[in-house]
């Protein structure tokens, strides 16, 4: 997700865009830029973070009262100053700036280079502005309705800024898919992806509905239209209640909060265009370019750090089921100092949140100078793993900014399932109707994790029933093993309380000595194949008076009557239960810290990204 503001008004529009992105840098900060109109169009932009835009526009003419400003998180392009926002049509007559994604732009701008466009940058973007210039220009008509019949050529995400030169006394604004929020003020507009940028300039705002667009003018009223049949709209204006913060983390408490609630959207983006279901295929174009590197490997080793490493665990799991490719996990800090043996035939997959971590890097540039591919899963576009690996793919989760990792574990599975399931089809390890079966299901992720949010009562009660406790044991099987090390170290890591994670067998080689009326013990038992063994391991538990809190599918009956509280997740196929399990124990662990009192966005000791060895 990226960051958009414009102001349209009496006064300086350079000061209110820049102080709005810089509110706006939570959601993407890899690049910035800003175009003004003042007896012409200027524009400056950059790679890096606003205050390096004001470096970059210092002393320039940022003068005039029109401009718009954006903060960039790439998705198409790495950050750079050329792929930064906003682009420029090919005349040098419209500015455009842009949130969402553009699924179509390549045939789009096949099209227009036949059209003699020519294009400087890898972007949807800059497509989508030459697309509107060369309607205006085909049609001989104003931006307005350029804008219009361009955006009902788009397949895909955009919330968008237009300004033309040759009309300087406006604004055009767009939304599909990506929020839009307008600020209506005395004798002035603002606009922004949230209403952070102008809350102290007014709290008269209209959120842009889906498929609108809006035309802001100086000394006008602002005038909505639908994109589909152009009809004019009545605005609906709210009268904002929040404050500065809290709209930064929309109306959560926490940004962890906030991506918790993101993760039906971000699992959604991290499997958009990839995974296919009509057609019931996947396309992935890093993994198709070497897939007979996977398919001909020796092995596949997955190097990372912390909730990465679990996310690596989870995908053994699913890997070895499905596409029969043996794997192997390490944590990338012991990996790089073990002199660890490695061939040609290896594919090394490095899983990383921010693509900054020292030890996942340092492990991959060890793999790499021994022969192996390298491939990589990132959230960053650009990052320093990412452009050290051979291939990859991003995890489309947007901005993590809580320290513990959540949106970014469940993208991360998401993206690793996909890949197990294209390797095990290539492979004919999995037959084509089972397939076909799994596409559906792992399409029907989001939604199943919407239904588990819309109410977490129960954890708030068991959260505040156990948020005392010393110690906490977490217990899983099979792909709900690495779960278990997840909710320990989430638990651990915002609210300080010990946790362990332990496969639920494990228990009676040790850990079982543990067990006593003060131990909350945290069964992860979805109803899938050995479920009868984790049945066992309860009564273990409950036999030594253990405080049993079991994750459990609603069919279920026999843990039930053991346990003391049940926390319900959705049904799934079992190499996706991770996807679900996970959910409620992210929420134990926030509540269970706030209740504490703890810094959860900013727990102690810790940093987002470990740069550092
Ligand atoms: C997880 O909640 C922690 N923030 C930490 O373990 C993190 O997963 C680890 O540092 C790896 O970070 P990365 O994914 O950015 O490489």
């Amino acid at each position: 997700m990226c960051g958009i503001v414009g102001y349209i008004g009496h006064r300086e529009s350079y000061p209110i865009i820049i102080q709005g992105l810089k509110r706006l840098e939570y959601r993407g900060y890899d690049s910035a830029g800003i175009a003004l109109l003042n007896g012409g169009l200027r524009h400056y932009k950059c790679k890096g973070k606003v205050s390096d835009l004001e470096k970059v526009s210092e002393g320039q003419n940022i003068g005039g009262s029109i401009g718009i400003g954006h903060t960039r998180w790439a998705t198409h392009g790495i950050p750079n100053d050329v792929n930064s926002h906003p682009h420029v049509s090919q005349s040098g007559r419209l500015a455009l700036i842009h949130n969402g994604i553009i699924e179509n732009y390549a045939s789009l701008k096949e099209a227009l280079v036949r059209r003699g466009f020519h294009f400087h940058s890898d972007t949807d973007t800059e497509v989508l502005v030459n697309l509107i210039e060369d309607i205006m220009i085909g049609e001989d008509i104003g931006m307005e309705e350029g804008v219009r019949i361009a955006l009902n050529q788009v397949v895909g995400a955009y919330a968008i800024c237009v300004v033309d030169k040759e009309q300087p006394d406006r604004i055009v604004v767009a939304k599909k898919g990506s929020p839009l929020v307008i600020g209506i003020g005395q004798g002035e507009y603002f606009i922004a992806s949230d209403a952070t940028p102008f809350i102290e300039y007014t709290k008269n705002a209209v959120y842009l509905n889906e498929d609108e667009m809006a035309v802001i003018q100086l000394g006008a009223p602002l005038e909505v239209r639908s994109l589909n049949n152009n009809k004019l709209v009545d605005p609906y204006i709210t009268k904002l209640q929040m404050d500065l913060e809290a709209i930064e983390k929309g109306g959560y408490d926490h940004f962890m909060l906030k991506e918790i609630y993101e993760q039906p959207r971000s699992i959604y983006d991290s499997l958009r265009g990839r995974l296919l279901v009509d057609r019931g295929i996947i396309q992935m174009a890093g993994l198709e370019e070497y897939k007979e590197k996977f398919l001909h490997a020796d092995r596949i080793i997955i190097v990372a750090c912390g909730t990465s490493w679990h996310a690596g665990l989870v995908a053994e799991y699913i890997f070895e089921d499905l596409a029969r490719i043996p794997v192997e996990v390490e944590y990338a800090s012991e990996f790089r100092y073990r002199n660890p043996i490695i061939g040609e035939k290896d594919v090394v997959i490095a899983i990383s949140q921010s693509g900054e971590t020292a030890d996942t890097l340092a492990a991959i540039k060890l793999a790499k100078s021994k022969g192996a591919t390298i491939f990589g899963i990132c959230n960053v576009v650009g990052s320093s793993i990412a452009r050290e690996t051979h291939a990859g793919a991003y995890t489309h989760a947007g901005p993590e900014i809580g320290v513990a990792s959540t949106k970014a574990f469940t993208a991360q599975v998401s993206v690793l399932s996909l890949i197990a399931l294209y390797l095990g089809k290539e492979n004919g390890t999995i037959k084509s109707s089972d397939f076909q079966r799994m596409l559906i299901e792992l399409n029907a992720i989001p939604s199943k994790i919407e239904r588990m949010l819309e109410s977490d009562k129960t954890i708030r009660e068991i959260s505040a029933r156990f948020k005392d406790s010393h110690n906490f044991l977490y217990l899983g099987r099979s792909y709900n093993f690495p779960v278990a090390l997840e909710g320990a170290l989430k638990l651990k890591e915002i609210s300080y309380i010990h946790a362990e994670g332990y496969p639920a067998a494990e228990m009676k080689h040790g850990p079982i000595a543990l067990i006593d009326e003060n131990m909350p013990v945290v069964v992860i038992a979805p109803m899938i194949s050995h479920y009868e063994k984790i049945v066992s391991n309860v009564q273990e538990v409950k036999a030594r008076n253990g405080r049993i809190i079991a994750i459990v599918n609603k069919a279920d009956t026999e843990i039930r009557a053991t346990a003391e509280y049940v926390i319900e997740v959705g049904d799934t196929m079992d190499v996706f239960t991770p996807l679900l399990t996970t959910i409620p124990l992210q929420l134990l662990s926030y509540h269970i810290a706030v209740m504490r009192g703890c810094n959860v966005d900013q727990p102690r000791n810790l940093a987002k990204s470990v740069t550092v060895e």
